[in-house]
């Protein structure tokens, strides 16, 4: 039996201001993914784990979904396996359900020997978003699959470019959004003013990458007119809190993902006190998971030969 253990990180999507089309990769949490080839002709999903109320029925889930698209496009009856480890919980924004999308499609690939492109692979793991979220958005999956900082460039067709970056430290107030999505809730109508200045942060985002100045990436994912303000409010003291993390000297801070987790990015001397930050506003919210200090990362999904001794990679210190 062909099978593969695959390392699936867990990203950070928007990253302020690239609503669906910034994300950045993060060194933990993560979750596991065993990818099985068999005999049987249909896909099974089995979860073990933390937090394993996610979906098993294979058109509910994130990675049974991306299975079942791939195997259709390439024409292939091949029986699959999915085991998904969980580590990290899902609903925080934090990607993990695109992860095991990616993860799947990335493991296809290589027990069956096709050497797809990176962007048919990012199309195909993107489908499988619409069991989480309703859309095939491309940022998570992307990259979970390539690691480092990601930007759509296009999504008709997609086409996805990997930057490079120093890999900075990151704070991160794990926390559960209360409904299973809250795309529904943005507008999108922010005006003209707000536009632009929209339009300034993306691109100041892209220019500090080059420049490899943090501090000016921190400054330009600090301001989101999009999604912030609708996901922001719902997150209790959400606005206070960020307003002392960047007094007490991150760089920025903004939402992970569709929320509700909050992360900052600091230097590493910062990370401490800003997590102490996050703790007293935080903590008491019963949708609080924990706090997690980590790095941004260069690496996406990769084989793993064996797996890492079962731990909850989101500690509580
Ligand atoms: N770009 C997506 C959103 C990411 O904002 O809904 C979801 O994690």
């Amino acid at each position: 039996m062909k099978e593969i253990l695959l390392h699936a990180p867990a990203t950070t999507a928007n990253v302020g201001p690239g609503y669906d089309i910034f994300a950045l990769t993060l060194q933990n949490p993560n979750d596991e993914i065993r990818l099985q080839l068999n005999n049987f002709n249909k896909v099974t999903i089995e979860l073990s784990g933390e937090d394993s109320d996610i979906p098993v029925n294979v058109n509910d889930n994130t990675a049974g979904l991306a299975v079942l698209e791939f195997l259709k496009r390439k024409n292939i009856s091949q029986g699959v396996h999915i085991q998904i480890i969980k580590k990290m919980p899902s609903g925080c924004g934090l990607g993990t359900t695109g992860a095991s999308a990616a993860a799947c499609v990335f493991g296809l690939n290589k027990l069956l020997e096709l050497n797809l492109p990176k962007n048919e692979l990012i199309d195909i793991a993107r489908l499988g978003e619409v069991a989480s979220g309703g859309s095939p958005h491309a940022d998570n999956v992307a990259a979970a699959l390539l690691g480092g900082f990601i930007l759509v460039k296009s999504y008709n067709p997609v086409d996805v470019l990997k930057l490079d970056m120093p890999e900075f430290p990151i704070v991160l107030a794990v926390m559960r959004k209360s409904q299973r999505t809250t795309r529904g809730f943005i507008t999108y109508d922010i005006g003209e003013e707000k536009l632009k200045e929209q339009i300034a942060h993306c691109s100041s985002v892209i220019n500090a990458i080059h420049t490899k100045d943090i501090e000016e990436f921190g400054k330009a994912i600090t301001t989101d007119y999009v999604a912030e303000p609708i996901r922001g409010a719902a997150i209790p003291n959400y606005f206070e809190t960020k307003k002392a993390i960047l007094r007490a000297g991150a760089y920025g801070c903004n939402i992970s993902g569709g929320g509700s987790s909050v992360f900052a990015v600091c230097d590493e001397k910062k990370q401490d006190e800003i997590a102490e930050i996050m703790k007293k506003s935080f903590s008491s919210n019963p949708n609080f998971i924990c706090l997690v200090k980590t790095k941004m990362s260069n690496e996406g999904i990769r084989e793993i030969l064996k797996n890492a001794p079962f731990q909850y990679t989101c500690s509580q210190d």
